[in-house]
């Protein structure tokens, strides 16, 4: 008789629940089928027209446009005693407002964004002339070493297909013990869906964290807009993070 064979067991295949194969097929694949440059490019464009001015809109509807200034107070994010802060990709100056409002008076107040168009609704937006406003890319930035204590980066990180360059940067340009304010579209279904509308990538919470380690800033203190934003993974990743000193 022949001896019988045996086969080697299978090894066990990771089966991807429902949820988030929609989730995935939800996601914009955009920044990964086309090369940094183009993409930047296209984005600007996106925000240049139509879908930089609906963000003062979709602000309201998502209720980002008034929870902006629940991360952005003494028992969160605080500025005060803060010189030079920064808002980093300002769009239509949500956070700028707040900023503006909750520094102290003598403190230095920047801000710059991809699109020439989005830095001029933010004028019209935030009162006054305290802020000093710059067209630039956040991979490529133009101020010095070292210049800021405090920034402030919402909602701009998931138009970069890798982070790297971007938290270089601003880690380059915040003095040692200063602190970041990163808000990012988290791999949620939520995350999927804003993905699909404003063409940008979404991130893991876990990889997010060791990346920005990466790049020299530690994740100091975790953020929610509410309890519920908590408790059903809503709002996205917002994290406070320190530079080494
Ligand atoms: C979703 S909006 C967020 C704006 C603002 N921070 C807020 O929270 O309301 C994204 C902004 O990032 C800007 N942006 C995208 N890629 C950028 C880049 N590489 N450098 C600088 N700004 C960028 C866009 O022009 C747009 O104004």
């Amino acid at each position: 008789m022949e001896p019988q064979q045996t086969l080697p067991e299978p090894a066990p295949v990771k089966k991807a629940s429902l949820a988030s194969t929609i989730q995935k097929a939800l996601e914009s694949k955009r920044h990964s089928k086309q090369p940094f440059p183009e993409y930047r490019s296209f984005i600007q464009h996106h925000y240049d027209g139509l879908a930089g001015k609906l963000t003062a809109v979709s602000g309201l509807l998502t209720g980002h446009a008034l929870l902006a200034g629940q991360v952005l107070k003494d028992t969160a994010f605080d500025l005060r005693g803060c010189k030079r802060i920064l808002d980093a990709g300002c769009g239509n100056g949500r956070h700028c407002k707040y900023i503006v409002k909750r520094a102290d008076p003598n403190a230095l107040v920047a801000a710059f964004d991809l699109s020439q168009r989005m830095l001029n609704r933010a004028r019209r937006r935030v009162r006054g002339n305290r802020v000093h406003y710059v067209a630039a890319d956040l991979t490529r930035l133009p101020y010095p070493d070292g210049f800021f204590d405090a920034i402030v980066c919402g909602w701009v990180l998931e138009h970069l297909p890798d982070p790297r360059p971007g938290l270089k940067e601003l880690t380059r340009i915040l003095q040692p013990g200063g602190k970041l304010l990163l808000m990012t579209t988290e791999d949620t279904f939520a995350g999927a869906m804003t993905s699909s509308l404003w063409h940008c990538r979404t991130y893991n919470r876990q990889e997010l964290r060791a990346v920005c380690e990466e790049c020299g800033l530690t994740w100091n203190r975790q953020l929610y807009f509410t309890h519920l934003h908590r408790l059903f993974r809503l709002g996205g990743i917002i994290v406070e993070l320190r530079r080494a000193l």
